[in-house]
């Protein structure tokens, strides 16, 4: 071989021990300019061709040309093989993620949009009224006389300055709009906020929520009420759940009762939660009183409409077993997180 040829070869040999033994991408840095660098070994020996014997100057060109291009292919490898060798240095694969600090539905909201689900399917319209609400739905639509105390600042939250509106304390106003707004037949329920002037203990909050329901019609019957409420808390809570209807007292219904479900915990045998009794109080119910769907001009003697409002707290404790209502209004982020995004 020419000697000028060893030259190539000698230089070739050097360069392919050098990049074998190139750990950084500094050191790989420092070896490309130093054989493909403007002024590098590569780049000198290409200078030696205008001062070769014509008939090896052909042979020395091609293979200094293929050196060339094998020593940047090899650089650019390297590279390659640097790059992936550093995004896993420190880093253990097999480690768990991270993590993600993903918001979650609220329980409250999880447990009112099944309300609404259930309630779809049954063929009830969803509908909402205003929190802050004026004395004559919130009171006196509902059949509620002067002197009831629940008018009282001791139990009812007035907006300051004007005796007229107030936090509303059910969401039983909302039959009265719905009543002036539509004629029979009516078939509604309304979700919503409440607010009482209630110190916050177990089972206390000065905000709750409640879904209203409300059915008017040609000849609607508490039995229609019994059934409609039982096929709701069955779909909510379980196959195995029935329903109990205490009499009672409500101004805007009559005859009203209270409704009981039968306790989820203990199938009905007595437990610490339902206090022994088998049966947990859910909410009030009964006959629209006559009085209230002649104020919104729907004649009773053609009319009757059942009513019930029912507490979503209440569901959501039976449904996830929780016993203190505070925790729903308190955003402790370790309570919030248990109850899942999505549905
Ligand atoms: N508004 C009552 C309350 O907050 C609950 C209630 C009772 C609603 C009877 C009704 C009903 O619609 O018919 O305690």
């Amino acid at each position: 071989m020419h000697e000028k040829l060893k030259g190539i070869e000698t230089t070739r040999g050097q360069f392919a021990r050098e990049i074998d033994a190139v750990d950084s991408p500094g050191g790989l840095e420092q070896l490309r300019v130093r054989y493909l660098g403007r002024k590098g070994l590569i780049a000198n020996l290409f200078k030696q061709i205008g001062g070769l014997d014509p008939e090896i100057r052909g042979e020395f060109g091609k293979a200094l040309n293929a050196f060339k291009q094998e020593a940047t292919e090899r650089v650019e490898r390297a590279e390659r093989e640097l790059a992936e060798r550093e995004t896993l240095a420190g880093v253990d694969p097999t480690l768990p993620p991270r993590p993600r600090n993903q918001g979650a539905y609220h329980p409250l909201t999880l447990v009112e949009r099944e309300v609404k689900r259930i309630f779809s399917k049954m063929g009830f319209a969803i509908v909402r009224g205003p929190e802050i609400e004026d004395v004559w739905h919130n009171f006196d639509a509902l059949n509620t006389p002067h002197w009831h105390p629940s008018r009282d600042d001791t139990d009812t939250l007035y907006i300051e300055g004007d005796d007229n509106l107030l936090l509303r304390t059910e969401t039983s106003p909302v039959q009265i709009r719905t009543m002036q707004r539509q004629k029979p037949p009516i078939r509604i329920v309304a979700p919503g906020r409440v607010f009482r002037n209630d110190k916050p203990d177990p089972t206390h909050s000065p905000m709750f929520t409640q879904v209203e329901g409300l059915y008017v019609d040609r000849g609607v019957t508490f039995a229609d009420l019994k059934g409609t409420v039982l096929q709701f808390y069955r779909h909510l809570l379980g196959w195995r759940i029935s329903t109990r209807f205490r009499p009672h007292f409500f101004p805007f219904t009559e005859p009203s009762a209270e409704v009981d479900v039968s306790c989820p915990f203990c199938a009905g045998s007595g437990c610490r939660i339902c206090k022994q009794s088998g049966w947990i109080e859910v909410g009030g119910s009964g006959m629209v009183d006559p009085n209230v769907l002649e104020i919104v001009d729907i004649d009773p003697e053609i009319y009757t409409g059942w009513a019930f409002g029912l507490g979503i707290e209440r569901m959501a404790m039976l449904l996830y077993g929780v016993d203190d209502i505070r925790l729903f209004y308190e955003n402790d982020i370790r309570f919030l997180a248990q109850f899942g995004g999505r549905r």
